[in-house]
Formats: structure tokens, sequence, C-alpha cells
């Protein structure tokens, strides 16, 4: 979409709005604050985008605090070995954001002096940081005027112009008119009230419209449904993948864990052994495609949904496992909180010892 002239008015009233009905959150500077002076802090903004892409911000802030009191600047994080960072992502899955963050902690600390690049253009050039978190960190933490757009933002966007392109096709006009919304002054302040519009107001279902700082403007709202938008091209069912997953325990107490390789879905995560399992291919289900011969007994499916299919395990449990541990190490139950378990892991093994997890032992 070609240029469209700039849009003040709803700038303005959206500014407005965000002044009296911001969210306070952990990494931002809020309105109050950056009267006091407070300036937003670039590594801050920088690892606040990067989890909560894919993430919901309650679950962000226990990980955002936990990040900051490990590693409370880049260059911290950048010195950590990169097995730590994995184990303390363990949880927030879509795990290549945690190597990228890694990765892109030691280009910020080699290459830039530990100082973050402050244009869109500079913060794209990083590893792992693409479109989206340039403009965000672009916006929020220097006041660029970039254009933001996440889910929430194609949410209030597509209602407010009632764009009935289906998504993904429609970005670009979506995007076009965030461009043209977005104010030259406070532009960071604008970015975050458009996603708290759409997290609190503008919300995917029941939107609170008599609350709504747009709803004198709102397309959808005057000619037709807003859940109606966005408007979104038919979703493909997700296949249903198979496989099984072994948990082997020793006479010490000890479960046999091993890292999966590198590439690819969990990369570089910890995993008990298991059969091979991609997005496009089953393993095997059954005790027989176990690693090696023990008591194996069967302890039901563990059923977990990844963005391009869904997985169901199913998990042997095997006690006074003598094996060698050649492709692994054993690990003491009581340290299995402290592993690069991701959560499709932690469920195998909480199926079969319930009580693995802290904060399930009471
Ligand atoms: N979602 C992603 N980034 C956000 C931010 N900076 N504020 C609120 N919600 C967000």
């Amino acid at each position: 979409m070609n240029q469209l002239p700039p849009d003040n008015r709803r700038a303005a009233t959206l500014l407005s709005w965000y002044d009296r009905h911001h969210r306070d959150l952990p990494w931002r500077v809020s309105p109050p604050m950056a009267r006091r002076g407070i300036k937003a802090d670039p590594y801050h903004v920088w690892l606040s985008e990067v989890m909560l892409q894919q993430t919901t911000v309650q679950a962000v802030k226990a990980y955002f605090a936990k990040f900051l009191a490990l590693w409370p600047t880049v260059n911290d994080l950048a010195a950590a070995p990169v097995e730590d960072v994995m184990a303390a992502w363990a949880g927030l899955g879509y795990y290549a954001r945690a190597r990228n963050l890694k990765k892109c902690a030691d280009a910020v600390a080699t290459d830039h002096g530990g100082i973050f690049p402050d244009t869109d253009d500079g913060l794209r050039s990083l590893p792992g940081i693409g479109d989206y978190t340039s403009a965000a960190i672009a916006a929020i933490a220097f006041d660029r005027p970039a254009a933001v757009m996440d889910g929430n933002v194609e949410r209030v966007i597509s209602r407010l112009y009632a764009i009935d392109a289906p998504l993904p096709g429609s970005k670009p006009e979506m995007k076009a008119r965030v461009a043209a919304m977005t104010p030259s002054e406070r532009p960071g302040d604008f970015a975050q009230a458009m996603m708290d519009l759409g997290a609190t107001i503008c919300t995917p279902k029941r939107p609170s419209c008599v609350l709504c700082p747009f709803r004198d403007d709102c397309l959808a709202l005057a000619t037709d449904d807003p859940e109606r938008f966005p408007v979104k091209a038919a979703k493909k069912e997700k296949p249903v993948r198979i496989g099984a997953a072994f948990v082997a325990v020793d006479s010490n107490n000890r479960v046999l864990l091993r890292r999966r390789v590198e590439t690819g879905l969990l990369g570089g995560m910890t995993e008990v052994p298991t059969t091979g399992w991609t997005a496009r291919l089953d393993g095997g289900d059954t005790e027989d495609h176990a690693p090696f011969d023990a008591n194996w007994q069967p302890k039901g499916v563990v059923t977990h949904v990844f963005t391009h299919f869904e997985l169901k395990l199913s998990v042997f449990h095997a006690t006074d496992v003598e094996a060698p541990a050649d492709n692994g190490w054993w690990e003491p139950v009581a340290n299995l909180d402290a592993q690069a378990l991701p959560t499709v892991m932690k469920k195998v093994i909480e199926q079969a010892i319930p009580d693995a997890f802290r904060k399930n032992r009471g």
C-alpha cells in the first residue's frame, strides 16, 4: 500500500487513553515514570520483547525477573554459558529464541561495546532480531517513529478500518495504516498503547467497545461485527504425531537425560530418551523402541501441542536401571528443576514420577 497521510488525531486520542489506562509492566517506563525523567533500558526492552513473542505477559513476568537477577546487563548475558541460558529459558517455549538471544547478546557485547544500536536498521542487523523486534525496540527504547505491529495491533487496526482482506496477505495494508498513525512524539508509548488496547479492550472475543477510545471511529463497530476481524485465511488442521519417551531411573534416584541435537525442534534442549519424531514424521510408540532393555512400565500418553503439529508421546518408566549412560548422563531427581527441560519433557517426567518437580513436592 502507498504511503498514507499522517493520522495525528487518532494517535492523540490513543495516547491520552494510555496516560490513564496503561498497564504497569516490569520492563516498562510508564508515563508517570517518564515524567520523572526515567528512560527505558534498551536491554530490558529487548529482553522483554523477545520473551513476549509467542508468550503471554503473565508468563513472561517471572522469566524477565529471573533473567535480570542472573544477568543484570547484556554483557553479563554475553558472558554466561549458553547451557545456563537455555536452562533459565526452559518452559518459555520456542527455544530458538533463547539461542538467538544469546547470539544477540554476544554481538552487542563484542561488536557494539555492550551498547544496543539505536535505529531500526541497526537493530535489525543483530542476530535473531526481525522486523517486529527491531521496530519495537527502536520505538520503545529510542523513541523512533517505527511502525510496530504484533497480533494485538493487527486486531485493533483491522477493526478500526474494517479490513476485509484475510491475514497474512493484508499485513502490508495494516502496516501502512499503523505507519500513518504512528506519531513522531511518543512513538514508543503509542506502540505500547496499541498493544495494551488490543490486550485489554479490543480483545479477540467480547471486546469492550463501550470503553474504547476509538469507539467513534471504529468502522467494524459502526458497520459490522468487530469479532469478525481480523479476517484470517482458513487454517490447515494440525497433524497428530506419535512417539514414545523413556524415563529410566537408577537405584540412586537419578534420571537418564540426554541433549537434543543443536538444530531443529527443541534444538539443544534436554530430554529423556525418545523415539524420533518431527513435524512430518512419527516415531514408534511402543516399548520395542526403548533405547535398551529394562522393566519398562507403560504410564499413559502425554499430549503436547506445537505450532505445526500435536504430539502424543507414550511414556514408559523403568526403575533400578543399570544401563550405561553412553550418550547422556544420570541426573538426580532433586536437580531436575535446574535442567533445560522443555515443557513437553517436564510433562513426560511428571507422568512417570509425579513428584519430580519441586513445585509439586510440598
Ligand atoms: N507485547 C509485546 N510487547 C509488549 C509491550 N512492550 N507491552 C505490552 N505488551 C506487549
